[in-house]
């Protein structure tokens, strides 16, 4: 039997501390129209589930560290085009792909998250390819980081049309990001909440427009022209 004083070598509290989940890498990359993007996430984004996690993230769980087909999507359709010069905001951002994307293409481009988790991966990828961005936090329901640089050229979000607090959040906040002269495009899996996030945008703006991707799944709808009195 051992001294009272000398912890067992699985005393919780003398274990060392656990790696960090979020240092725990695997590389992946997609397909660009001209070229590759290549890309870093957690391996696991269910083990990123940890307590501090919940102050940071107001306790949703950790969505930005996977890989979403609309996210693949959206960095596809954002690379057919260039945007030297333009201004791009990425909201909800994740890992960050179609940021990348419209920094290949020439883009001036900030991406934001409420999780700055997110932020750090996207930024690293966009060095993985020889690109920088700009991020910021920001929480759709305190937007200030976005609007005070609006109007932007070009807004994208990826697989963000989920929970009714998101759709009325985006409903109210991407009119007051874009002028005559930009376009909003969000990449979607037909997530059950998109038609009413639809329906209103139609009222919203004067063209909204929605295309096939490569992804029988996902749809790319495109706003523009926001009607004045949201302003
Ligand atoms: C399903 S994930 C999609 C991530 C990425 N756009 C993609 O397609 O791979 C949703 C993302 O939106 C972010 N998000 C959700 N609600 C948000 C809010 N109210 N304000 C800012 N970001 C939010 C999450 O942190 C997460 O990164």
């Amino acid at each position: 039997m051992g001294s009272p004083t000398t912890p067992a070598p699985d005393d919780p509290q003398h274990r060392p501390p656990a790696d960090d989940p979020r240092l725990d890498l695997v590389a992946g990359s997609v397909e660009l129209r001209h070229g590759r993007l290549e890309f870093v996430r957690p391996r696991e984004a269910t083990a990123l589930l940890y307590e501090e996690d919940v102050a940071a993230d107001q306790a949703y769980p950790p969505y930005w560290a996977e890989v979403w087909p609309s996210g693949v999507e959206l960095a596809y359709a954002v690379s057919a085009r260039e945007w030297a010069g333009a201004s791009v905001l990425e909201l909800g951002c994740g890992l960050g792909l179609p940021a990348v994307a419209a920094a290949l293409g020439g883009g001036e481009v900030l991406a934001t998250d409420r999780s700055p988790d997110a932020l750090a991966f996207a930024a690293v990828n966009a060095e993985r390819n020889g690109v920088a961005i700009g991020t910021a936090v920001c929480s759709w329901a305190e937007p200030a980081p976005v609007t005070e640089a609006a109007p932007w050229r070009l807004v994208l979000a990826a697989d963000v049309l989920y929970g009714q607090r998101n759709i009325a959040e985006l409903l109210a906040l991407l009119p007051r990001l874009v002028d005559d002269g930009g376009e909003v495009w969000i990449a979607d899996p037909q997530r059950p909440l998109a038609g009413e996030f639809l329906a209103a945008a139609r009222r919203d703006w004067d063209t909204v427009t929605t295309a096939a991707t490569r992804d029988d799944g996902v749809r790319l709808h495109r706003l523009a022209a926001p009607r004045t009195n949201l302003r």
